[in-house]
């Protein structure tokens, strides 16, 4: 048993208050307009510098030219394009320009991960989120961060769900559209990925995702539609996997008629890194960048030809033989030339900011936010005074995850885990005996041993504390990450290590102990759920996540955080893994639950889970009365007041559901139309008002390939959860 006492007299970071005010749906517009991007404006001339390109300076700019950039024409001034991952921060540097010994330069700011984020409900936020990587990236020199990612979270067991926002595409929506401007009111450019559907790590290159068209069109495109729409987003990856048959990065359907001439998209399409697998259908569809079609990626340095892309040296070569029509390259070198310009490329840009107190105090505003408090059987808040020990257990609460996960991986400035965490609350004053209780190692399984000394820890400790759930890698090599990882789904619900039975144990041992759950998605509690008096989700917090959750536990902050995902009770509960089914050696992957994804399936089907999408406690208590639903002619009014009737300040979603009460294709029993999180004081009430238009009630009809808004009667629901509707009212359509 390892007995910690602070080293340091930790000053508690004055962490910047950043206000936010209530949030609306739509975004505060920024104060660093475009304008302050720019120290000087240059507009090249673009079709003058097209006439004047030869058919390999063409083909330069449409692949990469490294492992993070795109070619350029030097003898023209044309600048390469340069990118760099990943969604909460932006990476280290490990393509051309790794130097590995330089430690410092390269490290940023570690935000909380795209579900963390999402669980904040917070549209503001999700600006401020994009901003600061908008500013860091600026810094860094590069022009395109490669996030967010947008990808539905349909299964508990796929690797990358850390990385993505939600189960429901009104949500993903409206996160993802503060995160793209709060991108590019920097200059710089945002790329929604993966498009579409990579919702499984599972044989990612070559699995053919399989959906009918409404789920396509009501689940799995919005987000995309509406970054493009309402954030005029400047990029999008093309995903590695296949849908209906053809490979995402060159698919005529989703590039030219749906993102093309349905959305308007008019931004560059990239491919995801070696996603490009035919050498002409890139040419004829409008993928406009090959990135990644080599062992480049990796920056293992190898002298690799960057002339060997599929668009590449051969398409020189066919271009020179008339055999290619130029004009095919010239719309893709014309789209590339137009979003430069867009960021500035040929001028000079403002530098960005880096590291700066302002950017961590907005790691912890979303760390506050993000944390979900699922159970509290009146334990929690703890009181801080009486507080003179404590005990923890978990190899989480020392464990660092920023650097690991895969392409989304930060060299985190700090990581400040809940060990720390709970130092910096208490300083010197308290005593925290710790054991690890389980090894963070491939295959190892907690020992007897380990779970006597945990037992023998918490054992009478006034304060206890489990950390565990799930994690990010075992180190920040690329091919060792396992769990939340990319590149690899979990096999199970099951917390990894043998942690079942070590929880069990110590929840035997003192029914008080608080316990803390890391992960991209739910685990399966069933074996100790009912034992446990409080339980708090917080996903992959960033870099303040220790000072959130130990400020949360102890009430310095009263956490608001909502589930962006449902927490079914167990796998086969879950769409995913009844309706549909893991992917088998077949390499289809068919989304058989259609539109019935997370809640949508759930409460058609009346499945109770552990714990229900937008399902998040407060330390307070929040009234919901004198609903009025009116219609304006084809949109609808929905207002409400919400009060705070407890004795702490706190924050409150409120969440529109919709119900069509009769179609004639089915629909879930609800969907989320609408929602705004409001700060209360203690007895403040606040009238909280919805404008819905037509598309809140209309559902995709894939006969007439339209939306189409069924007349009848729609029950207009709102909630501090989905399974949780205080107030409702109807109004017919
Ligand atoms: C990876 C990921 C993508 C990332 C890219 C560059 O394989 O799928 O999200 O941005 O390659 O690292």
């Amino acid at each position: 048993m390892k007995i910690y006492t602070n080293p340091y007299l930790f000053t508690i970071l004055a962490v910047a208050l950043i206000c936010f005010s209530s949030c609306g749906d739509n975004n505060t517009p920024a104060n660093n307009s475009k304008t302050t991007n720019t120290t000087s404006d240059m507009k090249p001339d673009i079709e003058s510098l097209l006439s004047q390109m030869t058919n390999a300076e063409k083909v330069a700019l449409i692949h990469a030219s490294s492992s993070f950039t795109s070619g350029g024409v030097e003898r023209l001034g044309i600048p390469e394009l340069i990118m760099s991952d990943g969604p909460h921060g932006v990476r280290h540097e490990h393509g051309r320009d790794w130097d590995k010994e330089d430690i410092d330069t390269d490290k940023s700011t570690y935000l909380p991960t795209g579900v963390a984020l999402a669980s904040t409900w917070n549209t503001d936020l999700g600006y401020e989120f994009g901003a600061v990587l908008g500013r860091e990236a600026k810094f860094r020199g590069k022009d395109v961060i490669l996030g967010p990612g947008l990808n539905i979270i349909r299964s508990p067991l796929a690797g990358r769900n850390f990385e993505y926002l939600t189960e429901d595409p009104y949500l993903n929506a409206q996160m993802a559209v503060g995160y793209v401007k709060g991108v590019q009111d920097q200059g710089i450019a945002a790329c929604a990925k993966h498009y579409v559907a990579n919702t499984y790590e599972y044989q990612r290159h070559y699995v053919d995702v399989l959906m009918d068209e409404r789920a396509f069109r009501e689940i799995y495109l919005p987000g995309f539609k509406a970054v493009v729409q309402e954030a005029d987003v400047l990029t999008i990856m093309g995903a590695y996997n296949k849908f209906r048959g053809t490979y995402c990065s060159h698919h005529p359907f989703l590039l030219d008629e749906v993102l093309r001439k349905e959305i308007g998209f008019e931004g560059l399409v990239i491919s995801d890194w070696n996603a490009v697998k035919d050498s002409m259908e890139p040419v004829e569809t409008s993928l406009d960048i090959e990135m990644g079609t080599d062992l480049s990626m990796l920056g293992q340095g190898l002298p690799l030809d960057y002339s060997k892309f599929h668009m590449g040296d051969a398409l020189v070569e066919k271009l020179d033989k008339g055999e290619v029509d130029v004009a095919l390259i010239d719309s893709k070198v014309r789209r590339i030339l137009e979003v430069m310009t867009r960021i500035n490329k040929f001028g000079e840009r403002t530098a960005g900011a880096y590291n700066t107190k302002a950017h961590q105090a907005v790691a912890k505003q979303v760390a506050d936010e993000a944390i979900v408090l699922l159970k509290n059987e009146d334990i929690l808040p703890l009181e801080k005074e009486p507080v003179k020990k404590m005990a923890v257990v978990g190899a989480n609460a020392t464990w660092k995850h920023a650097g690991a996960g895969g392409s989304s991986q930060v060299k985190a400035y700090y990581e400040i885990t809940p060990m720390a965490g709970l130092k910096n609350l208490f300083g010197d004053d308290v005593v925290i005996d710790y054991a690890q209780g389980y090894d963070i190692k491939k295959d190892a399984v907690a020992t007897q041993e380990q779970i006597d000394e945990a037992v023998k820890t918490v054992t009478g400790a006034d304060v206890a504390l489990y950390v565990g759930g799930s994690f990010h890698g075992y180190s920040d090599e690329w091919n060792d990450n396992a769990y939340d990882a990319e590149d690899i789904d979990k096999p199970d619900m099951m917390m990894p290590f043998g942690q079942d039975a070590l929880l069990k144990a110590v929840l035997e041992a003192n029914p008080n102990t608080i316990v803390v759950l890391f992960g991209g998605a739910s685990v399966d509690m069933s074996e100790w759920h009912d034992k446990a008096k409080a339980i708090l989700q917080v996903w992959y917090p960033g870099m303040e996540g220790g000072n959130s959750l130990a400020n949360i536990i102890f009430g310095e902050t009263n956490p608001s955080g909502k589930l962006p995902i449902t927490f079914p009770a167990k796998l086969e509960d879950s769409p995913a893994h009844s309706v549909s089914s893991y992917p088998d050696e077949n390499l289809i992957i068919d989304h058989k639950e259609g539109i019935m994804v997370g809640y949508r399936y759930f409460d058609t089907k009346n499945i109770k889970p552990a714990y229900a999408f937008g399902h998040g406690l407060s330390y307070t208590t929040f009234d919901f009365t004198g609903m009025e639903v009116r219609k304006n002619g084809e949109t609808v009014s929905v207002s409400l007041t919400v009060t705070n009737t407890g004795k702490m300040k706190g924050g409150e979603v409120v969440q529109i559901y919709v119900k069509d009460e009769v179609s004639s294709l089915v629909r879930p029993e609800k969907e989320l139309k609408a929602f705004k999180k409001v700060f209360l004081e203690p007895g403040e009430g606040q009238e909280v008002s919805f404008e819905l238009d037509k598309s809140a009630f209309s559902y995709f009809d894939d006969k007439k390939m339209e939306w189409v808004l069924e007349p009848g009667k729609f029950i207009i629901m709102a909630g501090s959860a989905s399974d949780n509707i205080r107030v409702s009212g109807e109004i017919d359509m």
